[in-house]
């Protein structure tokens, strides 16, 4: 018989826990046997003494097996989905999703939503007329499988990975959620219970990411990896840069409207060379390796498949997207060349603007955020535009220029060091 005081003190002293020992505590800790403050003291210890390769595939098996594992393996195509560990202006899946699907694949996300300064897809979508992100599972395998569409991004219902949902609260507010054993098992165990075939992870590193150092992006990337190989999830990792923000444009509607440009063949060169890098990774993931995704962005597919997509989930693709009611622009003091972005600051910035929750549950401004007009490598003079801050409620502002202080560098002359979108890519050795 297992308590959960003896597996505390057993990872507290640095012992390695047992399988038995793992699956009691998820169950229990799910059937609220295992106590909040056992499970937080728990997570401390797994914090500091970390997890063994067989410990973290067992912890997230438990948590998969804590609630309800969908299967679309009767599907007619094979599934795919993409996950990233959160950026500033990350709004890819926008236009990866349905571009895939057009590439012949079928794409369930099932999502959270934004907590912080990095945004959350369902909150970007939301911003579009009617858009619903609660659908069930039957609705969900509807989609997928009508050929028109393919593509399906909308919340995670309840009863997946129920242990994760209840422990990531707690991590949350004990100082616990930056372990990657945790990390890892809690992203891996909500994306295996969701059912997809294979799964391709964008793991952002740098100072807009939660993983600042690129050894730690390698070894979350590494253990989520090999935790989606033990389920039999092909999965593939890329380390992509988020030292300044994805496109020009962090904030709900501000970055429907820059996927928009994407999927009409255009939008800024960051967006797209990301999209279709993971989109090529998609595809090759699940063995199409005769379709074109650029193609498909060029001829007009994916923005096809993006109206249907919408539409499918009770959204008006026509519909203007809100506009936030006031807007400030603040202006370069220097000429010379951006050579530094913070990414971290923008990020908040548009958080405090409106666009994001402090708390779970907080509604969010559809128009509020933050328009870049110039990036690291663009030429700026004194008194041209930088930036426009746009929200609802003008006495963000202030808070929103504290966070944009010292957030550009500007040079008279700098010899740009670019460093690429694409770090790395990251795939089971035994795959
Ligand atoms: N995202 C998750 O889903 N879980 C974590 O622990 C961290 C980021």
């Amino acid at each position: 018989m297992h308590d959960a005081v003896s597996i505390i003190s057993a990872k507290r002293d640095g012992r390695e826990l047992t399988d038995a020992q793992i699956d009691w505590v998820i169950e229990s800790f799910t059937r609220g046997v295992v106590a909040d403050e056992q499970m937080s003291a728990l997570a401390m210890a797994i914090y500091f003494r970390g997890m063994t390769r067989r410990e973290v595939a067992r912890w997230t098996a438990a948590m998969v097996a804590s609630g309800r594992r969908l299967d679309f393996s009767r599907l007619p195509r094979p599934t795919v989905d993409k996950h990233s560990t959160g950026g500033v202006g990350d709004k890819i899946t926008l236009p990866l999703a349905p571009l895939v699907a057009a590439c012949g694949a079928a794409v369930p996300q099932l999502s959270g939503r934004g907590l912080g300064h990095t945004g959350g897809t369902l909150d970007k979508l939301e911003a579009i007329r009617g858009w619903r992100a609660d659908l069930d599972a039957a609705k969900v395998a509807e989609i997928l499988s009508d050929p028109a569409v393919g593509a399906v991004v909308c919340a995670a219902g309840a009863d997946l990975a129920p242990a994760d949902k209840r422990l990531y609260a707690l991590r949350d507010v004990t100082g616990t959620v930056e372990s990657i054993p945790l990390i890892a098992s809690s992203i891996m165990s909500k994306k295996i219970a969701e059912g997809t075939g294979a799964l391709v992870l964008d793991v952002k590193v740098g100072s807009g990411a939660f993983m600042k150092k690129l050894d730690d992006a390698r070894e979350l990337a590494q253990t989520m990896v090999g935790l989606g190989a033990d389920e039999g999830v092909r999965t593939v990792a890329l380390l992509t840069a988020m030292d300044a923000p994805l496109g020009y444009t962090a904030g709900n509607a501000l970055e429907v409207r820059e996927s928009l440009e994407v999927l009409a063949g255009g939008g800024p060169s960051d967006v797209v060379e990301l999209t279709l890098a993971l989109a090529r990774e998609m595809l090759w993931s699940v063995g199409i390796d005769d379709v074109d995704p650029e193609q498909k962005l060029r001829d007009g597919s994916a923005m096809d498949r993006w109206r249907a997509m919408i539409g499918a989930q009770g959204g008006d693709p026509d519909a203007p997207l809100p506009q936030a009611r006031h807007t400030e622009v603040l202006l370069s003091e220097a000429d010379g060349v951006v050579c530094e972005l913070d990414a971290m600051a923008v990020g908040l910035a548009a958080w405090k603007l409106g666009a994001g929750r402090a708390r779970p549950g907080e509604s969010v401004q559809a128009g509020a955020g933050v328009e870049l007009h110039a990036k690291p490598g663009d030429g700026v003079s004194a008194g041209t535009p930088l930036v426009t801050l746009h929200t609802d409620t003008p006495e963000r502002f202030a808070a929103a220029k504290r966070a944009l202080t010292s957030a550009w560098t500007i040079q008279p002359y700098t010899p740009m060091v670019t460093t690429p979108l694409v770090i790395e890519r990251i795939e089971d050795p035994s795959g």
